[in-house]
């Protein structure tokens, strides 16, 4: 996103004040950053707080005519490479749906013919009310990305969706915005894959040896779990089977949690037949027989554990006479990665593989640096977050499912 300018418009609300570590990012990366602040926002973060981190004056009005003369709303509005708005409130976004423009911010989303980010921050009432499911409906089919809000505790107290997404996130789908996001292609980007379903399986599976011990790995879930979110995002059914991990379920995603890979395997089966199955999960290759009771140390020594091997989820799936029109596998690799990747591609039965060296301590970190493999060649997606990862490869499962011919009708419900 390096040299790219966004125009950063923040509204009024509580999260206003984590748009400030959004521009220190923004910074840090290079992007130049021209700063919008809505009368509300003035309520909970300054001009100049805003303007320092951003380096760059603030504008709030629509009626600075000092800045009028030399650059006026209509090409404010078209200079940027993205508009961010962030947050998002209910009233922004309900203003933005009806084309209102009564102040700077409105004005400059209905001028513009750039694409536009709305990263939404609200309470969960707000959020899930009628009204704001529709405004959000309408922005959506109007070809502006609103990003899902995070799930969890509010500064109001209550509980569930309506937080703004953590800062990597936000920038996730920027740096995705400004990389291959064509908006004017693709109105309604949450729509490609509406009634399609997913499975998705992710985390470890854990082996039991006995009743306190089990064989296990390091994954953590992420990258399974940011897919799922990815592929709910633009609309998909998805059933993620997880192994054990520490992580909230993303939003509109059904969770199933099992704990080896047996459980695992049949918890697959039970869903299909779908539409799409990645198997992010690191599947315990083998397992052992539990013993009934605790391994106790004895004289005869450490006891042998005879290792069977357990059932490949995603050959099984990709060869049944149920297989999903899409099946995706990942390759956690130590060498020879793109061979060994063609090799489980054909082995497998699978249509891609997202191959990754795993000997530089991805597991379990933020970023990753993937190659997808196809039956006609590998592509090097470069380092990047899981979440780039997770919202690159939707979009390329959407070219599948709803190739440039097939759009939906953007004014279908
Ligand atoms: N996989 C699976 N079931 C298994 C093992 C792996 O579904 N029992 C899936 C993983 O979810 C992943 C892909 O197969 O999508 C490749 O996993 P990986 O661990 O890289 O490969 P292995 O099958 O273990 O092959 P190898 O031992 O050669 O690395």
């Amino acid at each position: 996103m390096q040299g790219k300018t966004i125009l950063l418009i923040v509204g009024g609300g509580i999260a206003a004040f984590k748009s400030l570590e959004l521009v220190r990012e923004l910074r840090r990366a290079g992007v130049r950053v021209t700063p919008v602040l809505t009368e509300n926002g003035a309520r909970f973060v300054t001009p100049l707080s805003l303007g320092a981190l951003a380096e760059a004056p603030v504008r709030t009005s629509l009626w600075d005519l000092e800045a009028e003369a030399s650059m006026g709303h209509i090409q404010l509005s078209r200079s940027a490479d993205l508009i961010v708005v962030c947050p998002a409130t209910a009233d922004l976004m309900a203003r933005a749906a009806t084309g209102q423009a009564d102040d700077l911010a409105s004005t400059l989303l209905l001028a513009t013919d750039t694409p536009v980010l709305m990263v939404p921050a609200m309470n969960v009432r707000m959020w899930e009310h009628p009204a704001t499911v529709r405004n959000i409906a309408t922005l959506r089919r109007d070809g502006i990305d609103v990003m899902e809000p995070d799930v969890g505790e509010m500064a109001c107290g209550e509980f569930g969706p309506g937080r703004l997404p953590q800062v990597p996130a936000i920038m996730a789908a920027i740096d995705l915005a400004l990389d291959d996001f064509d908006f004017a292609e693709r109105p309604g980007p949450n729509r490609w894959l509406a009634g399609k379903t997913a499975i998705v399986t992710a985390g470890p599976t854990h082996e039991a040896i006995d009743p306190v011990r089990f064989l296990g790995n390091r994954s953590s879930g992420k990258q399974g779990f940011a897919i799922a979110a990815a592929l709910a995002h633009h609309g998909v059914d998805v059933r993620l089977i997880a192994g054990p991990v520490d992580l909230p379920t993303p939003h509109g995603v059904k969770r199933t949690d099992v704990v080896s890979a047996a459980d695992m395997a049949a918890a697959v089966a039970e869903r299909l037949p779908a539409d799409i199955a990645v198997m992010v999960a690191a599947v315990a290759d083998w397992r052992v027989e539990k013993a009934p009771g605790k391994l106790k140390k004895s004289a005869a020594g450490p006891p042998l554990l005879q290792l069977v091997e357990n059932p490949d989820i995603l050959a099984t799936t990709g060869h049944s006479t149920q297989r999903p029109r899409l099946v995706i596998g990942f390759a956690a690799e130590t060498g020879d990665l793109l061979d060994n990747a063609a090799a489980k591609l054909a082995r497998k039965g699978a249509d891609w593989i997202v191959a990754n060296d795993v000997s530089h301590g991805i597991f379990g970190a933020d970023d990753t640096h993937v190659h997808l493999v196809t039956a006609k060649g590998s592509e090097d997606w470069g380092p990047s977050s899981k979440d780039t990862v997770a919202h690159r490869l939707a979009l390329r499962i959407a070219d599948v499912f709803c190739p440039d011919k097939e759009r939906p009708d953007p004014d279908a419900d």
